[in-house]
């Protein structure tokens, strides 16, 4: 077994919970940084990787690491790497990546020296004009970080946050991984009632499911690592297989709501393509009148911000009228995401504590109440 060196890149503020996922499922050699986890293993634990973190946005296999303040220490590190060992003479090499505090800064010119260096060798190695690039795709992924410079390639391809499940989404949609998140943060196990009173198109009561349900987040859905040459064939099938007997179907007690019929119509949908249509309860309902329960339970949810949905004002009116509702609640937990600083002011309680957290660009604070 050859140990590799694998990167996920998560979202700021993740990064424990990934590193926490990723030794929970027995890897090896876990370190969280900013903004990604690294962790050890063979390309098959870089699949397996893939299929079941749930808060993670990809998965890249480190191919080197060199020093390269200089455009020609960045093009010979790139051209000594054998890419003929792993992209075929028909394979995609698309290049994408990002520089920092470095003096090679321009993120364009580095992705054209990467190029024309994978290009030479492949043309000199295939003995070839032009390559014609038709094939599987080998995402190329660098990062230039205080002049050292990592080569990747990319396993995921469409980001870990698309599960397949959700085809249609309400215009302020939280990813998916978001939404793990916040289940993760509150430790939900689907023994309690977990209620999302402003459920969109439904992504944290699926998460919440599915996580209570050891459904894994890759079971419906592809990787570009399937198609390249050098991997073991079926690898991912024979995990998907694997992680789909481990599966468990039965009611929980996850209450989804809307007050808008479209977005409960959408969270059907999307839960039934996740196959937790059957395990959750979904219905229409205005968060501002309902009755949330008083001994035991936890609400997780993402309200209006008033930034893709609503204006402000009209935000901080529901974050009033909710704190009302609520009130007297003793025994519910809430965990309350939004980007308005001022939301404990008018959701009218202070928070037990507080989690910084992007939701895409937007930063956000996860409200924490453990009590009533
Ligand atoms: C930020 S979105 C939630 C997005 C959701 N987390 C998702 O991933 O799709 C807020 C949702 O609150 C709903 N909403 C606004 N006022 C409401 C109310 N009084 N009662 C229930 N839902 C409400 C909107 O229809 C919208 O779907």
């Amino acid at each position: 077994m050859k140990i590799e060196q694998l990167i996920v890149p998560c979202l700021m503020g993740t990064e424990g919970l990934v590193a926490d996922e990723l030794k929970y499922n027995g890897f090896e050699g876990v370190a969280a940084e900013n903004g990604r986890v690294r962790f050890a293993g063979d390309l098959a634990e870089g699949a397996r990787a893939n299929v079941i973190l749930r808060c993670g946005e990809r998965v890249l296999w480190q191919l080197a690491r060199f020093p390269a303040d200089t455009f020609e220490a960045l093009f010979q590190g790139v051209r000594a790497l054998p890419w003929e060992e792993w992209i075929g003479k028909d394979g995609a090499f698309p290049v994408r990546g990002h520089c920092l505090d470095s003096r090679l800064h321009s993120v364009p010119s580095c992705q054209s020296i990467i190029k024309k260096a994978v290009v030479e060798r492949l043309r000199e190695k295939y003995n070839t004009a032009w390559l014609e690039e038709t094939g599987p795709k080998y995402q190329i992924q660098f990062s230039i970080n205080r002049d050292v410079a990592e080569i990747c390639l990319d396993m995921t391809g469409a980001p870990l946050y698309k599960r397949g499940y959700k085809q249609e989404s309400n215009v302020a949609t939280i990813r998916e991984t978001l939404a793990a998140s916040m289940v993760k943060i509150a430790r939900y196990r689907g023994r309690e009632d977990l209620i999302d009173p402003f459920c969109g198109s439904g992504t944290i009561a699926i998460e919440a499911a599915m996580a209570a349900l050891n459904i894994m987040p890759g079971v419906r859905r592809s990787f570009d690592a399937e198609n390249w040459a050098f991997m073991d064939k079926g690898i991912f099938d024979d995990l998907r297989e694997e992680y789909r007997e481990q599966e468990r179907h039965e009611k929980l007690p996850i209450l989804a709501s809307d007050i808008d019929p479209a977005c409960v119509e959408m969270t059907r949908e999307n839960a039934r393509r996740a196959g937790v249509d059957d395990c959750m309860e979904v219905r229409r309902a205005d968060a501002l009148k309902m009755q949330y329960p008083i001994e035991r339970g936890v609400v997780i949810t993402n309200p209006p911000y008033g930034q893709r949905m609503l204006d402000i004002e009209q935000a901080r009116r529901i974050y009033r009228l909710l704190g009302r509702q609520m009130r007297g609640c003793e025994g519910l937990k809430k965990y309350i995401i939004t980007s308005d600083e001022e939301f404990e002011t008018h959701f009218g309680m202070k928070a037990d504590k507080k989690r910084k957290l992007y939701n895409g660009m937007i930063r956000c604070d996860l409200y924490m109440y453990f009590r009533g």
